[in-house]
């Protein structure tokens, strides 16, 4: 959809009048998974699809919310905007509003707010932070508060945590905010200091393909993994004083991988340490132009998913595994939280029809289930259209 179409339905809303335009993307990982919320590395890209927020102040005292796909609509008070409603989807706007107000930029007047996404939901490629992320670009900028694209993506990160109740990490909400076009972004979670690398592929591309199984359970299997990665912590604790499975090395973790106790607390470390190396790993091989290396490290990715931390599934096993089948497949993993959603592949430019044909009828006759495939384009993290 052009801006101008959107603005058309904006004013179908709202009326006619002045209206600024924001964007925010999607994002897909190529590898780090379950490394952000324990200080490790990730290296994900945003994508030339998000999501678009359409706004316009106002003399009422309301913000009045609306979706071009969702029919619910809530016009809520000034004095309620950081009141949680139900589970509704304005919980993720309102959630980084209420970020705003604690920090003292309260909304200076209505706003009229429209969205309109294009970012599968549930399938794992961030719409939700997308909708964070370009409600704290919109806000910000419509009520002239300076505020970093790094507070933007902390504020959507709270928002996750206290309105959606998915203790995330930063990952998602800092991409969506930083991203580069044709880059993708290096970024440690402990510190937040980020390098953006170019994404040269040379005769391939990244292919994504929805499961279309929408992740089931996510919050709470999310949140358990989390409090699993603290067990593991507890553990080594007596042996090498960690706070986060991101501070110690994965030799170091060889040496005291047998004092976690917990045998299931053992293998999501075991994930999460050795996932912190592969990332640095492939990172180093893409900027050497390594390409077959920085595949192999995303199978390796894959596998240490599916087998230690147990996120994968049927759909996303089945997906990665038809995958592999393929001539000019260089690396396929699953991408984002898991269980469904989407993998990401890099696959050679000659091989991208018949992936898409034969890994679709493949993973179909498996599953039952109709996939969909994206070639993937890199676009640039949440700003103002216009
Ligand atoms: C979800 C979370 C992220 C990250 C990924 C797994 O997308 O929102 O913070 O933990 O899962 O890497």
């Amino acid at each position: 959809m052009q801006v101008s179409e959107l603005k058309q339905k904006f004013f179908e809303f709202f009326g006619e009048g002045e209206v600024s335009v924001y964007f925010a993307p999607g994002r897909v990982n190529l590898i780090g998974e379950h490394t952000d919320y324990n200080a490790g590395f990730v290296f994900p890209c945003a994508l030339s699809f998000g999501i678009y927020c359409l706004v316009r102040k106002t003399d009422l005292k309301v913000f009045r919310f609306r979706d071009i796909k969702v029919p619910n609509a809530f016009d809520i008070a000034l004095e309620d905007l950081s009141k949680p409603v139900g589970k509704e989807w304005v919980n993720y706007p309102i959630g980084v509003i209420a970020q705003f107000i604690k920090n003292g930029m309260p909304p200076k007047s209505g706003l009229d707010v429209m969205f309109a996404g294009f970012v599968p939901m549930g399938a794992g490629l961030s719409s939700s932070a997308a909708v964070e992320v370009v409600t704290g670009t919109a806000f910000s900028d419509i009520f002239g508060y300076e505020v970093s694209k790094k507070d933007i993506a902390l504020y959507g990160q709270r928002a996750e945590h206290e309105y959606a109740g998915v203790k995330c990490g930063i990952m998602d909400q800092f991409i969506s905010a930083h991203g580069a076009k044709d880059h993708a972004t290096f970024l440690n979670c402990d510190t937040l200091e980020y390098e953006l690398v170019p994404v040269k592929l040379d005769g391939a591309k990244i292919v994504i393909s929805n499961t279309n199984s929408p992740h089931k359970l996510e919050s709470s299997a999310y949140n358990e993994r989390v409090a699993q990665c603290n067990a593991a912590v507890e553990a080594i604790k007596p042996y090498k004083n960690i706070n986060k499975l991101g501070e110690i090395s994965w030799e170091e973790f060889l040496k005291v991988e047998d004092k976690i106790a917990d045998p299931i607390a053992r293998k999501r470390a075991r994930h999460v340490v050795s996932e912190i190396k592969r990332t640095t790993d492939a990172v180093a091989a893409l900027k050497a132009g390594d390409i077959a290396k920085f595949g192999l490290l995303m199978n390796g990715s894959h596998d240490s998913l599916r087998d230690d931390y147990d996120v994968t599934g049927l759909e996303l096993d089945t997906m990665v595994n038809e995958g592999r089948k393929i001539e000019g497949v260089i690396g396929t993993r699953m991408t984002g939280g898991g269980f469904g959603g989407c993998t990401v592949s890099i696959v050679k430019d000659e091989a991208v029809d018949t992936f898409i044909a034969q890994v679709g009828a493949n993973y179909e006759k498996v599953t039952g289930l109709k996939p969909l495939f994206y070639v993937a384009e890199i676009g640039d993290g949440g700003h103002k259209v216009e």
